[in-house]
């Protein structure tokens, strides 16, 4: 075979175990939240439980009523975690098109959310419109987990974590901030965190630790997108991530009505 070939052949395996290696990080960003989705269903189930059990103990209406107002909303919740979960584990499409960020930031929130609430941290989301970017909607998802899981495994109990989406019109960037008040990070380690497999998370006694890749793809992501991260930090303050994506207009006929 001849070099020229040969290089070829092997720049596509690159990408193909590129690609791979991104979906595996995908799956594993999910197992981060396993026990707390898992304590969203056992609540729900108890819910619609005990309300199934209260419409056959009670024959009135109104309670009856009652009883299946309440389970149904218990079971819309479930589902909307588990359409979540599904629509963020597959991988739905390849191309770079203009995507709404706050709706992507929503998507994610919807997952990590009672692992914030179980580890007591509070979400400040300043999001007024909708902010539309040249995005993947897959890649750009999971860059969000990653962050917003590394900010919360930062933080000890009664944490905040910010979140900010704004359109920068002036330098075409439409930008998401994702800030917490956890430990920080030592300035000289700065440089290493976009790393392969750079982590200070020690294996716990289930020998779960950080594999160093999160931050990694992080940076690979945001590379295919040719925009832009940046990471401010204090020791003791907290951590500031500011992602910046090249701005695309809203797509014609979309009317933003989350603002009124
Ligand atoms: N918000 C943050 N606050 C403090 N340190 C952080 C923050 N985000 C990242 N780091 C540091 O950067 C390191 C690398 O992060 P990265 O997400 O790449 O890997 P990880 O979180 O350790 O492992 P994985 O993401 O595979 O679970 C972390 O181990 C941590 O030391
Ligand atoms: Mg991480």
């Amino acid at each position: 075979m001849d070099p020229a070939q040969q290089i070829a052949e092997l720049t596509q395996r690159v990408a193909q175990l590129e690609e791979e290696l991104m979906r595996a990080q995908r799956l594993s960003s999910v197992g981060a939240l396993a026990s707390s989705i898992t304590h969203e269903f056992n609540n729900i189930l108890t819910t619609v439980i005990n309300y199934a059990k209260m419409g056959v103990r009670h024959q009135d209406e109104a309670t009856r009523n009652k009883s299946f107002d309440r389970i149904l909303s218990a079971a819309q919740r479930a589902a909307k975690i588990t359409t979540g979960m599904l629509a963020y584990a597959r991988n739905t499409t390849n191309r770079i098109e203009p995507n709404d960020l706050k709706r992507l930031l929503e998507d994610v929130l919807v997952l990590v959310q009672k692992d914030l609430q179980m580890h007591r941290i509070g979400v400040d989301l300043v999001a007024p419109e909708s902010v539309w970017a040249m995005a993947n909607s897959s890649q750009i998802q999971q860059l969000l987990m990653n962050l917003i899981v590394n900010a919360r495994q930062a933080m000890k109990e009664n944490g905040r974590l910010r979140l900010i989406v704004r359109d920068n019109k002036a330098e075409g960037w439409a930008e998401i901030v994702v800030s917490d008040s956890g430990c920080g990070i030592p300035q000289e380690k700065l440089p290493l965190i976009f790393e392969s497999f750079y982590t200070t998370k020690a294996p716990d006694e289930r020998g779960q630790g950080g594999t160093g890749l999160g931050l990694a793809l992080c940076r690979r992501i945001v590379e295919a997108h040719k925009g832009r991260i940046r990471v401010e930090s204090e020791v003791g303050k907290g951590t500031t991530f500011t992602l910046k994506l090249p701005r695309s207009e809203s797509p014609a006929g979309f009317i933003d009505t989350s603002a009124a």
